[in-house]
C-alpha cells in the first residue's frame, strides 16, 4: 500500500504530480493548446517577468505553457521560470525552424536528439561552440521524451500526412532525428546556411531557441525536448517562407503533434 504522499504506485511507475512545460516562441507555433487546456480544466493565468504562464491540464496531464519569445535569452528566462517558478518535471519546445539537411523539407518535422549553440565562439581561449566554464558544446534531448515526440509525429503522420500535405502543397512529411542549432541570427541567405552546413555537418535545422534552452535544462537536471516543423530552408526564400508556414501551416502541425503526444503521456500514466 502507498503511505500517504508516496507518489510511487503498485505497478513501480512513478506517478507525478508536477507539471510539464511547453513553450514555443510565438502565439502561431503553440496552436489551440491554450484554449483545448481551457476547455478541459479551466486555465489559471500568472503573469511573471514579462510572460504569462498558463496552468491547467491536457488529456489529465498537468502543464504550464507560454511563450518565450525570439532568441536565445528569451529562451533561457522563460525556462528558467518554468523550473523556479513552477516547478515543472520535464520542458518540451515546439515550433517551426529553418531545414539545413540536405534531406530536410518544408513541412518535414525535426526531434532533437542534440542541440548546439551556433553563433557561440570564445575561441581561442575555448573551442568554438563550447559553452566557457561547462565544457559542454552539444546538449542530449531527453531521450525518453525525445522518442514520444518522435511516436506522435509519425502517428501523425501516418493519420494526416497525405491530406496535410495535399493541403499545403507540401511533400508528405518525413521525421528527422539529429542535431538542432541555435543562435541569434534569423539564416536567410544561400551563404549563410551553406556556413552552418561547413562547420556543423551534421546539423539538421536552425532556430533561435532550443540550445539555450537545452543548456538551462542541463544545468538544473531537468529532461528537455525540442520538435521543430520546417518552415523554410534558410535560404533567400525563407522570409516568404517562413511567414506563410507560420501563418498557415505551423499551428496544424504543432495540434496534431502535441495532442497525440500529451494523449499518449496521459494513458500511460
Ligand atoms: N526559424 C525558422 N526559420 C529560421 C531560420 N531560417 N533561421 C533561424 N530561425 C528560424
Amino acid at each position: 500500500m502507498s503511505a500517504p504522499g508516496d507518489d510511487t504506485v503498485r505497478s513501480g511507475a512513478p506517478v507525478s504530480h508536477r507539471p510539464l512545460g511547453i513553450l514555443a516562441a510565438l502565439p502561431q507555433e503553440l496552436g489551440d493548446l491554450i484554449e483545448a487546456m481551457r476547455a478541459e480544466s479551466g486555465l489559471r493565468t500568472i503573469t511573471h517577468g514579462q510572460r504569462d504562464y498558463h496552468l491547467g491540464t491536457f488529456h489529465g496531464a498537468p502543464c504550464v505553457v507560454t511563450l518565450a519569445r525570439v532568441g536565445k535569452v528569451a529562451a533561457a528566462a522563460t525556462v528558467s521560470a518554468l523550473i523556479h517558478a513552477f516547478d515543472v518535471e520535464a520542458v518540451v519546445f515546439t515550433g517551426v525552424a529553418g531545414g539545413v539537411g540536405q534531406e530536410v523539407r518544408v513541412g518535414d518535422i525535426v526531434v532533437a536528439s542534440e542541440l548546439l549553440q551556433h553563433d557561440l565562439d570564445a575561441s581561442p581561449l575555448f573551442p568554438r561552440f563550447e559553452v566557457p566554464l561547462l565544457g559542454v558544446s552539444r546538449f542530449s534531448a531527453n531521450a525518453s521524451l525525445a522518442s514520444q515526440l518522435a511516436a506522435a509525429c509519425e502517428r501523425f503522420i501516418a493519420e494526416e500526412g497525405a491530406a496535410t500535405a495535399a493541403r499545403f502543397g507540401t511533400r508528405e512529411p518525413r521525421v528527422h532525428r539529429g542535431l538542432i542549432i541555435s543562435g541569434d541570427q534569423f539564416v536567410a541567405s544561400a551563404a549563410g546556411v551553406q556556413a552552418l552546413r561547413d562547420a556543423l555537418p551534421d546539423a539538421l535545422a536552425v532556430e533561435m531557441e532550443g540550445a539555450a534552452i537545452a543548456q538551462v535544462c542541463h544545468e538544473y537536471g531537468v529532461p528537455c525536448a525540442v520538435v521543430r516543423t520546417i518552415s523554410d530552408t534558410a535560404d533567400d526564400h525563407a522570409p516568404a517562407s517562413f511567414v506563410a508556414f507560420l501563418t498557415e501551416i505551423a499551428g496544424t502541425y504543432s495540434n496534431a503533434i502535441l495532442t497525440r503526444f500529451l494523449a499518449a503521456r496521459g494513458s500511460a500514466a
